[in-house]
């Protein structure tokens, strides 16, 4: 086989799983790649923090921008927008194919992030940016580009869907549920971007793009977080019959007299009827459910969240990467994503 080089960028609860698989998988990898991944390196912020998983010392450097130069593929899992960005862009201009789980950038920078890679016929792979291992990415891209999605409405933030579900299922209480779903490592750094709807609205924008075949800026996402959720909250629901969970919905909005067509992106906890198939989804788990014209009701179920789980998302990405490198550069997808025009977005807020 011919050898590729892949250089990974984060050795966080995802970046220290993927490695792990990488090396633990390599030759199965290569089989169904057709090419050796050669892990050539890790850069991290610090060489000696301790993580999840038993990794060679010598893979580790604090130089990203050096490990990037040369690779086939760049893994970036660092998170956050800098110094994501730059080393993404970095990437792309060397060459390298770049796969990513990192929703934030992509919500905020995506367009940037996808141009540079048009202009050199590089691709970015982001099945992991958004509902951890569930495959939804190529879904919308490819599987359904022959459809018109009318609406998705996703639990895509684990964190928050564990706590409602603890509160809902045990009558636990917010702080101490928020603590376990740290503790497991479900939450992001900053847990404010769970619970306030922050990670689930970046996830929102992503998912709407793909499903519209447009650009949904972050900031046209109306956005509401579990934070006012209370136990009497979710105990009149449940009498009424429903559960409470927080939602994306994103919705194509009918035109009116004569006006084109719009679309309806928001995230806030909502009233799902008990008997609907996302109310059973429970613990970190997350759920898309997809409506679209011809194919009708579709659900993706799967882990939200988790290091190992969103691996094999990253992985699988990696994988394709790697074919994408030994067919000479035949792309796939470009078509669906660059340089497409906004739709005008209305800010509707309903309930479920
Ligand atoms: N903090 C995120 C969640 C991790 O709870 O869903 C996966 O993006």
């Amino acid at each position: 086989y011919r050898t590729l080089r892949v250089a990974l960028l984060g050795a966080g609860a995802v970046g220290s799983q993927v490695a792990d698989l990488l090396l633990k998988h390599g030759d199965e990898l290569a089989d169904r790649a057709g090419a050796k991944l050669e892990l050539a390196g890790i850069a991290v912020r610090d060489v000696d923090a301790k993580r999840d998983a038993d990794l060679p010392r010598e893979l580790f450097t604090t130089d990203a921008e050096t490990l990037i130069v040369g690779s086939d593929i760049v893994i970036e899992l660092m998170g956050g927008i800098e110094p994501a960005r730059t080393q993404v862009l970095h990437a792309i201009a060397s060459g390298a194919d770049v796969v990513t789980a990192n929703k934030a950038l992509l919500a905020t920078h995506g367009s940037e992030v996808f141009e540079a890679a048009d202009q050199v016929g590089a691709e970015v792979y982001y099945e992991a940016a958004a509902a951890g291992a569930i495959p939804i990415i190529r879904p919308l891209r490819d599987s359904l580009a022959g459809d018109r999605v009318v609406r998705i409405m996703g639990i895509v933030n684990g964190t928050t869907n564990y706590i409602l579900d603890r509160m809902d299922t045990e009558g636990a209480d917010f702080a101490d549920v928020l603590a376990q779903a740290q503790a497991l490592g479900y939450a992001e750094a900053d847990p404010t971007a769970d619970v306030e709807g922050y990670d689930a609205a970046q996830k929102a924008a992503i998912l709407a793009s793909l499903a519209f075949h447009t650009t949904v800026p972050l900031d046209a996402v109306h956005r509401e977080g579990i934070t006012s959720v209370d136990a009497a909250m979710i105990e009149s629901a449940r009498h009424a019959g429903y559960v409470i969970k927080l939602l994306a919905v994103c919705e194509r909005l009918a035109a009116e007299d004569g006006g084109t067509e719009s679309i309806s992106v928001r995230v806030y906890p909502a009233l799902v009827e008990r008997t609907h198939p996302l109310a059973s989804v429970h613990g970190a788990n997350n759920a898309v459910f997809v409506q679209a014209e011809a194919a009708g009701d579709l659900m993706f179920y799967g882990a939200g969240a988790g290091g190992v789980q969103t691996a094999s998302a990253v992985l699988g990405d990696v994988v394709s990467a790697a074919r994408r490198h030994i067919a000479g550069g035949v792309g796939v997808g470009e078509s669906t994503r660059a340089n497409l025009p906004a739709v005008p977005i209305g800010r509707v807020i309903t309930r479920y």
